[in-house]
Order: structure tokens, then sequence, then C-alpha cells
């Protein structure tokens, strides 16, 4: 639910604009382009704004020059890029981020992106710093009668025009295309977890992924009836005590060349969609329960993540399969002591109704598994709260029984700032949930629960390469950052994408 915010691109000019947006490092120099187009009266009114405030050009750091003399514009902004090796490492999503958070009241700014020699200032750059701006930018409106300030004194619904002046502007319209594919895919993802869980169930969920259809990207919904057949038992007990039925959606892009008859292996996402987790039998206390409306984090992910490949026509096979369910207590509610068989075979003793994802993604990794034959599986959940105790917010948790994966995970979260930070797996930790009556049970006591709560998880997987991401900690109710102010992050579609990108994608 972005406000109205338009991008262009365009060569190094100075606008008569209402915002003008310049760079410098600590050593406080402006570069000689930037001189050159401002003028000595420019450069004059900045130097003396930069010594009256103190300025030190800190790493996004900015200073505000309301009126300023020698200019035709309403306000100059100095953001500051820090020290040389700061600049090496810039992060320009973040920095569009910072750069949203000055533009204040104004309804058009021109970002001239120029600066020190040490940063980057091309049309990558330029791009980065578009979708920062987008995703700073975002709201989730849409149920306030009374639209109102958003509090920060970023008016929510004006609408604003941004140029970003660049070297190379014809590079970075060609760019911008697949960072807005991006930039939809988390606000797709941001706007499911946002929903009321009144409005958003299983059937509406499957609705709104059933979308992605427009992008060329092939949608099957199974229904109850369908699960039955299957065998999803696992999944089917935790939505039998919902008046909602429940649902699977898989999502299919082709974005591979296929080779001689011969198809590339398609890498598969699999999500948690538990549209509302009461904890069931096991039920929640109250106090905060009205979070568990974004326990499908997990497949709004999945969700956003599809868009972002078919929409910037990723060269990869994909597959993004989602379990829908509502966890609720009534007459015909999953009990404490039920055992159910899940599709693999594999019995499961029930202790706690609230341990109901790992139930849920049990059968759907089960079954993307046994039909699709991925090269890898990475699914993602708001699976446990110890996760938080373990991490806190900054840090998704990851469990995976592959170092490539895992590392190349890591990367893509050092690489986009959606972190992981990984967790053990090992035979201690699966004994822990050994049944007396069943194959095994959904928890493993009080210590180690995510670490048991992955075990469980593995259990589906078989020999396919694999990663778990808990999300509980870092997809809702996380700290804000530079690109969301935001209840839902929108978390792991960056990271995801990224990791495509970077290692899976077929090279021309
Ligand atoms: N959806 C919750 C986990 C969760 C908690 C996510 C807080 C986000 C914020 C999950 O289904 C759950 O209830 N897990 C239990 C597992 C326990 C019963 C073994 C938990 O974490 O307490
Ligand atoms: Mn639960
Ligand atoms: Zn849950």
């Amino acid at each position: 639910m972005a406000a109205m915010l338009k991008i262009g691109f365009a060569s190094p000019a100075l606008e008569k604009t209402g915002t003008l947006v310049l760079f410098v490092g600590s050593d406080l120099e402006l570069s000689a382009a930037t001189r050159k187009l401002i003028g000595t009266a420019g450069v004059g009114t900045i130097k003396r704004a930069i010594s009256a405030e103190k300025f030190k050009g800190k790493e996004r750091s900015t200073l505000l020059i309301p009126a300023p003399q020698g200019f035709d514009v309403d306000r100059v902004v100095v953001v500051g890029l820090g020290k040389d090796e700061e600049q090496e490492k810039a992060d320009y999503v973040r920095l569009g981020g910072v750069i949203a958070s000055v533009l204040g009241s104004a309804s058009t700014a021109s970002i001239l992106l120029e600066g020190p020699a040490k940063w980057r200032a091309d049309a990558e750059a330029a791009v980065d710093i578009a979708l920062g701006l987008r995703l700073r930018h975002y709201r989730f409106d849409k149920y306030k009668a009374k639209k109102r300030d958003a509090g920060d004194g970023e008016k929510a619904d004006q609408p604003i025009s941004v140029t970003i002046h660049v070297e190379d502007p014809v590079a970075a319209k060609r760019l911008v295309r697949s960072r807005e594919a991006v930039g939809s895919g988390v606000e797709i993802a941001r706007d499911l977890v946002n929903e009321p869980p009144n409005v958003l169930d299983p059937i509406e969920f499957a609705k709104r992924a059933k979308e992605l259809e427009k992008l060329g990207v092939d949608i099957t919904i199974l229904d109850e009836k369908q699960l039955a057949k299957i065998g999803m038992r696992a999944l089917l007990g935790v939505g039998q005590g919902s008046e909602k039925e429940s649902r699977v959606v898989i999502m299919r892009w082709n974005g591979a060349k296929a080779k001689k008859g011969t198809k590339a292996q398609p890498v598969a996402f699999i999500g948690k969609g538990v549209v509302f987790d009461t904890g069931g039998i096991s039920i929640k206390p109250a106090q905060g329960m009205e979070d568990m409306k974004g326990d499908m984090a997990g497949a709004a992910c999945v969700v956003g993540l599809m868009h972002a490949l078919a929409a910037r026509k990723a060269k990869v096979n994909a597959i993004g399969a989602i379990g829908l369910v509502e966890n609720m207590p009534d007459g015909n509610a999953q009990r404490p002591g039920d055992i159910v068989t899940s599709l693999s075979g594999q019995t499961i003793e029930i202790i706690n109704t609230d341990a109901e994802g790992r139930l849920v993604l049990g059968d759907v990794l089960w079954y993307v598994k046994e039909t699709y034959k991925p090269s890898f599986m990475i699914d993602l959940a708001t699976l446990t709260g110890a996760i938080m105790i373990a991490l806190g917010q900054e840090y998704a948790g990851l469990f995976s029984n592959n170092d490539t994966l895992a590392e190349r995970l890591h990367a893509a979260g050092q690489a986009t700032g959606e972190g992981v930070w990984r967790m053990p797996l090992g035979a201690a930790y699966d004994k822990m949930i050994d049944s007396k009556f069943a194959d095994m049970k959904n928890t493993g006591g009080r210590f180690g629960g995510s670490i048991t709560a992955a075990q469980f998880l593995k259990r589906f997987v078989g020999d396919t390469p694999w990663a778990h991401l808990d999300i509980a900690g870092t997809a809702m109710s996380s700290p804000e950052t530079d690109i969301n102010k935001s209840w839902a992050s929108g978390w792991g579609v960056r990271l995801l994408d990224r990791l495509v990108a970077d290692y899976y994608e077929e090279r021309d």
C-alpha cells in the first residue's frame, strides 16, 4: 500500500525543485562536478551551514538547510557518507531510506548522485537508492478511515516525485525494472502480513497468490478434499478446528531455458501460512495474541519472492509452496494426545497443539520433495518464540543439512542486510522428539525449542539440500529500520531474490 511516490532518472543537472540532495564524505568536500553545478555562491552557503551546524559528514547523517541562499530550491539536504572504508562498503538501499526520511513535506526532490572518489555513484547505486526510498515510503493505512499524518513528519498520502541525477540515466532506467520487481515483492509480503485475520483467511490468501498468474506464474490451489486424497493429514489436523478451510498453493515460475527436452531442476521455497494461531486447544495467553495474524509471514515471503522472480523474469525454475491453515480451538479441534499420519507415512503424536507450524511444513516439504525433486528446498516460518530468546530480532535462525547452501544464504544475508545466523542440528537434539507412542512427537521440551522444531522438519526432507529459516523475530513487530517503518518487514524477499540472482540463475 505504497503512498504515491514517483522516481525518475536524469543526467546530472541542477533542478529548481523542492528539495535538493547532495553528498559529502567526512572530509566535507563537495565533488568537483557538484561544485561546478551549484556555483561559488551555492558552495559558500553549504560551507557556512556545515560549519554553523558542526556537521561532520558521518555515514548516514544529514544536514538540512532551509531556504538556502544562492539556490532556486526550498531546501538543500547534505547527506554524510563517512570515511573512505565506509564509502566503499556503502549500503545504497539503506541510504535511500535515510534520504526518504529527510524529504519531509517536499512534493518534489532531486538527488544529485555525485560524491567522493571512493563512493560508487553509478546506475546500480541509483536504482538501489530508489528501492530504499520506496521501502521507507511504504505505509499500511488501508483500514484508517481517517487518514492522518504518519506521525514522523512523513505525510502518508501526499504524492512525491523524486528525480535521481546520475551519469548514465539510460543504464539506470534499464536496471530499475528488476529493483521495482523486488520492491513490489517486499510490499506484497508486507501487505499480506499486515492484513487482519478476519480478512485474510486461507481462501483469500490463495486468491491473492493466484494474482501471480498475470506474471506468467503457474498456480495450483489444492482444497481440503484434494489434500485429504493426497494424504496431508498432519496439515489438515491443524486446520480442523477452524471454520475456514485449509489450502495448499503451489506456484511455479519457469524462467530457465529448457535444454533439449530436459528441464532445469527447480529450486523450491516453502512457507508457513498459519493465517491465525490461537494455539488451538493448547491455547495461547490473551496478551499479544493479535500478533499471531502474522504467523503466515513465511508464506507471505514466498508469494513476494515469486512475484519478484517472475516480474524481473529471473532465469531460473522456481517452485513456491505454501500451507495455509487457521489454528483454532473448537469441538472438532485436534487434541494433545492425538496421533496423526503425515503424508510421508511417519506418525506424529501431538503433545502441544500450539506447535502447529511444523505439522503444516512437514507435509508440504515432503510433497514438494516427492513431486518436484528440487535441487534444494528453503522453508521460511515464524516457527518458534525460542528463536527470539536465542537471537533477538536481528538475525533469522538458519538451520541446514548442507554447508554450501548455508554459506550462500549467509553471503546473501550480508549483501542485503537480511542477516541469518546458523544454528546447530544433531542426533542428540533429534532424539528429543522421539515419541513413546508414535514415530515422533511435535514438541521436544523446554530446552532448545527452535532446534528441536528444526529437527522435526528435517525428518521430512530426506537427502534434499535444505535450509530452514526461523523468522519469528525478523518478519513482524521487529525494530524499525531505515527502510522499514511498518509492523511487517517483508523479511526474506530481498535475501532470497539475491540468493537466486547470485547463485542459481542461468548466465547468458
Ligand atoms: N507461531 C508460533 C511462534 C511465534 C511466537 C511466532 C511468537 C512469532 C512470535 C508457533 O506456532 C508457536 O506457538 N510455537 C511455540 C512452540 C511450543 C509450543 C513448542 C512456541 O514458540 O512457544
Ligand atoms: Mn503455535
Ligand atoms: Zn504458529
